[in-house]
């Protein structure tokens, strides 16, 4: 079958990366892919975002299933685009309908779903500029540091952890009456703030059954021991030592049984992948998010560990026959370190030529942000190469991905050095 795959992080290319090693395909089309993608197949260079753009390509190159990587085209709706169009209806889109994809995409809708199905989660309330007093006064009711959260989509930077309750009411202000992040924080949701270990925890479902798929512990903040700022992700593990059986369980009965059972009551189409933000607070999973799509970078270490045919599975949500298949996991532990660009997450230079990708013998090298130039792999982003390594131990596998970055160079790159450390590597 011919195959295509919308997105252009390192999150696709691990999925192109496995998709590629299917006996069922034939075509494989990457949009826009990246200098790794372009690996695995033929990248397309074109806006995801123009629907219609989209369709020519996939009546063209005979397209018979579309996987989506990131959120925004899920958000604005993908999935009813293809269903309520006469020559698309019949190609299978991995990824929720727009209404369910609203757990991603607002912030309040997520809580509301939570609050109807009893899923454990911070407590909240949601205020806009009409209610900017309210707010105010709801902030005083808590504790600081307080959790405010823009409710639309902000680029992975709508949520504001001030520490004081007057730097709160402060923010609270400039998010609602100066629309800080525009329309995303026409409403703002204030919520307790939540003590514990985070983790990231994904199921793929068909709207009916559902596969929980590996877990894995993400490292978000750019400096070691988690100091500074926030980034998209600097690295990742798999599995999560914390998350044992009696933890795993709980959060089965308590978050992923009540999301799916709740999204089938309420009559959402979602086919695809359902990231839960996990945070345990002394033993007790508590949802802080939910997005409607894989992790970056934890997708560089849960889809090295699947066994299963990706697009077995593809195929099986498509077709709603997911109990059908048994999913096998690799065991053994996975670890991704992040190369990222000097500067990010703030300014940072781009073109940089890399070196040394084909002396990488042990680890796999999925690329983030870079892109082909006369033959040279450049980077091209903020995020630029994840090195994933599976090994028996943890501690080898952070070890090898650390041995296999010294092969590789470019100028101003930087990485954490401490992944893993927190749990034993
Ligand atoms: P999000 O953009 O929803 O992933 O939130 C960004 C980060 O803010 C999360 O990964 C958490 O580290 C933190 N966070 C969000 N909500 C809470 C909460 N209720 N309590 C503590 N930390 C939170
Ligand atoms: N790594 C966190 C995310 O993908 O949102």
């Amino acid at each position: 079958m011919n195959v295509l795959l919308l997105g252009s992080g390192g999150r696709e290319n691990a999925i192109a990366w496995k998709i590629a090693q299917s006996p069922l395909l034939k075509d494989f089309y990457i949009a826009p892919g990246n200098a790794g993608t372009a690996d695995c197949g033929t990248n397309l260079d074109i806006d995801i975002l123009n629907f219609e753009l989209v369709k020519k390509h996939v009546l063209e190159k005979n397209i018979s299933l579309v996987i989506v990587g990131p959120e925004e085209p899920l958000v604005k709706g993908i999935y009813d685009y293809f269903l309520s169009d006469k020559e698309l209806s019949r190609i299978p889109v991995i990824g929720p309908s727009a209404k369910a994809a609203a757990l991603e995409g607002s912030k309040d809708f997520a809580k509301k779903f939570m609050a109807k199905y009893n899923i454990p989660t911070a407590r909240y309330s949601t205020f806009t500029k009409e209610t900017v007093e309210e707010g105010v006064a709801f902030l005083r009711t808590l504790r600081p540091p307080h959790v405010l959260k823009a409710d639309g989509l902000a680029a992975g930077k709508g949520v504001i952890i001030p520490l004081t309750t007057t730097a709160a009411e402060h923010e609270l202000r400039e998010m609602l009456l100066s629309e800080k992040f525009g329309q995303a924080s026409k409403k703002v949701v204030i919520e307790e703030f939540l003590i514990g270990v985070e983790l990231s925890v994904f199921v793929l479902t068909d709207g009916n059954s559902y596969h929980i798929l590996p877990e894995a512990k993400d490292y978000k903040r750019i400096g070691e021991n988690d100091s500074g700022l926030n980034t998209g992700g600097m690295g990742a593990i798999s599995p999560v030592p914390f998350a044992n059986e009696k933890f795993m369980e709980k959060l089965k009965e308590r978050v992923i049984i009540p999301t799916v059972e709740g999204l089938k009551k309420e009559k959402l189409d979602y086919k695809g992948f359902i990231f839960f933000g996990i945070i345990n607070c002394q033993g007790d999973p508590y949802v802080i998010e939910y997005n409607a799509r894989m992790g970056d970078p934890e997708t560089e270490v849960v889809i090295p560990r699947i066994k299963t045919d990706l697009l077995v599975l593809m195929q099986a949500v498509a077709n709603q026959t997911l109990h059908k298949i048994k999913l096998e996991i690799d065991e053994r532990q996975a670890a991704t370190v992040m190369m990222v660009s000097g500067g990010y997450p703030e300014e940072y230079e781009k073109g940089k030529e890399i070196s040394g990708l084909d002396k990488v013998t042990e680890s796999m090298v999925f690329h983030a942000g870079t892109k082909l130039s006369n033959g040279k792999v450049l980077s091209n982003g903020g995020r630029v190469l994840a090195v994933t390594s599976i090994k028996n131990t943890l501690k080898e596998a952070v070890a090898t991905s650390y041995e296999s970055i010294k092969k590789i160079s470019f100028d101003k790159m930087y990485y954490r050095k401490d992944i893993g450390k927190d749990v034993g590597a």
